[in-house]
């Protein structure tokens, strides 16, 4: 089935024009103006912006932490990016139990993705243990799997330690592998937790006093020597929040630093500590790192304009707040036992489009940048996603820019029974998304069906070869 997009105002990461966009199958097949084929379905865009599906390169559906498991599902989760335009994934593994191959979550994420997705989606794998057997199937799930990306941290349970990184960062310099991590200082956290919750300052307002913006800048900073010491592995630092965070990747960029991928998220562009002033509402945004101020949230938005932060992504990882088994009020009485993640995959491309482009903070290419081109330039989906290009995937996203979105209770399509931006009235409205040129949403509904989605083996990320 052929179709035609037509006179719609097309914004790619780098010029934003007036043209139709001819959609053959599953893939984008012309770009011009007066495009004619007979028997295509027109879809009228004038007066309407036309981009790239967005790719989130940061999510956790079904993660499972031990004591909680976060409520979107592969379905749920991605019913959910649908809606928001999101149309591919990357998902964040969750550990699986101790010592195991890392082939054992490979097989278990495509157990509860496969057949549920409704959005195509690739997977990081994930590093909780280093061993020569471990290092190895690295490169063996990169060749079988296109699994080019492995996360280690820095903190929780399965952290690795400064020398287990190392070894982990020369093997994937070696494999062509980029390495993501999650950076905080673990020893630092632990000692604030112990003592705040020893001293009773347990409700949610002690969490980002727990885990203070130098704990990211230290590991922010540790992490890129360490890179540096394993000849320049291909380092993609995941959800950076702080301003001092930030001020070590300048340094690290002034000193071209090479191989270097940096990601925020919405949350940090949007929010801010005063979420957790409210002991009750404050629990909603229990999430690693926590919420920052505003001075942070200003130089990161400059950090996108001067192009020193590479993607915005969201670390969706929701849990319920009241409904369902309520794990966000584990932490009623003491934050350190709150399931730490938010929702946001649905909200991300809508918040970009608003509150970046058409507040003035971005531009339509830089919004298009962020959210689509540079994630999958980071992970190796470039240009089948992230691109309008003939001949690539007709992920396509149709907003218009005289409407609006509210974020309210029905707006939401995920399981979660909050957003952290509920109450905003953002500017632009999703009018129609298309995966693999099949309309999946239209007018916020929903039309594709459970398993839509597609695996995608991915292929090297341009961190090996810049
Ligand atoms: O709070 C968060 N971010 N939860 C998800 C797990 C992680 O740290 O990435
Ligand atoms: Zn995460």
């Amino acid at each position: 089935m052929k179709k035609i997009i037509r006179n719609g105002m097309i914004a790619t990461d780098s010029e934003v024009f007036t043209a139709d966009i001819l959609i053959d199958g599953e893939k984008i097949s012309a770009v011009g103006t007066g495009l004619v084929c007979d028997d295509a379905e027109i879809i009228d865009a004038t007066g309407k912006y036309v981009l790239p599906g967005a790719v989130d390169v940061h999510t956790h559906m079904d993660l499972d932490v031990g004591f909680a498991r976060a409520i979107d599902d592969f379905y749920d989760g991605t019913v959910a990016a649908a809606c928001g335009g999101t149309t591919t994934i990357v998902d964040h593994m969750a550990f699986g139990p101790k010592d195991c191959s890392l082939w054992h979550q490979v097989n278990e994420y495509h157990r509860l993705a496969d057949g549920n997705a409704v959005v195509d989606y690739g997977f990081h794998g994930v590093f909780q243990h280093v061993h020569e057997n471990t290092l190895a199937e690295m490169k063996e799930i990169k060749e079988q799997e296109g699994i080019t990306s492995f996360k280690v941290y820095m903190t929780y349970d399965y952290m690795l330690h400064d020398d287990e990184i190392l070894e982990v960062l020369r093997a994937a310099r070696e494999a062509g592998v980029v390495i993501t991590v999650h950076c905080e200082n673990h020893g630092v956290i632990q000692l604030l937790r112990r003592e705040y919750v020893e001293n009773g300052c347990k409700s949610a307002k002690f969490h980002p006093l727990s885990r203070p913006a130098r704990c990211e800048a230290e590991a922010v900073n540790r992490m890129i020597h360490l890179a540096a010491m394993a000849g320049f592995a291909p380092l993609y630092i995941v959800h950076l929040s702080s301003k001092e965070g930030l001020h070590e990747v300048q340094k690290a960029r002034a000193e071209h630093h090479k191989h270097l991928g940096v990601e925020t998220c919405t949350q940090y562009l949007l929010l801010t500590d005063e979420m957790y002033e409210d002991p009750e509402e404050g629990l909603k945004a229990i999430m690693s790192p926590p919420l920052r101020k505003d001075a942070d949230r200003e130089e990161l938005w400059q950090a996108l304009r001067d192009g020193v932060i590479d993607t915005v992504a969201t670390d969706h990882c929701p849990f319920h707040y009241k409904a369902g088994k309520a794990e966000k009020q584990y932490g009623k009485d003491d934050f350190t036992k709150c399931p730490n993640g938010a929702p946001g995959v649905q909200e991300r491309l809508m918040l970009m489009f608003s509150e970046g482009f058409m507040k003035g903070r971005l531009t339509l290419p830089q919004v298009v940048r962020y959210s689509s081109s540079n994630p999958c330039r980071m992970f190796g989906l470039y240009p089948q996603k992230g691109s309008l290009d003939p001949g690539t995937d007709a992920d396509i996203v149709i907003i218009d820019p005289k409407s609006s979105t509210v974020i309210d209770k029905d707006y939401i399509r995920g399981a979660s029974d909050y957003s952290c931006y509920e109450g905003m009235e953002l500017e632009g409205r999703i009018e129609h998304v298309f995966l693999r040129g099949e309309e999946i949403v239209r007018n916020s509904e929903f039309l594709g069906s459970r398993g839509d989605g597609r695996y995608i083996k991915r292929g090297e990320s341009i961190l090996v070869s810049e």
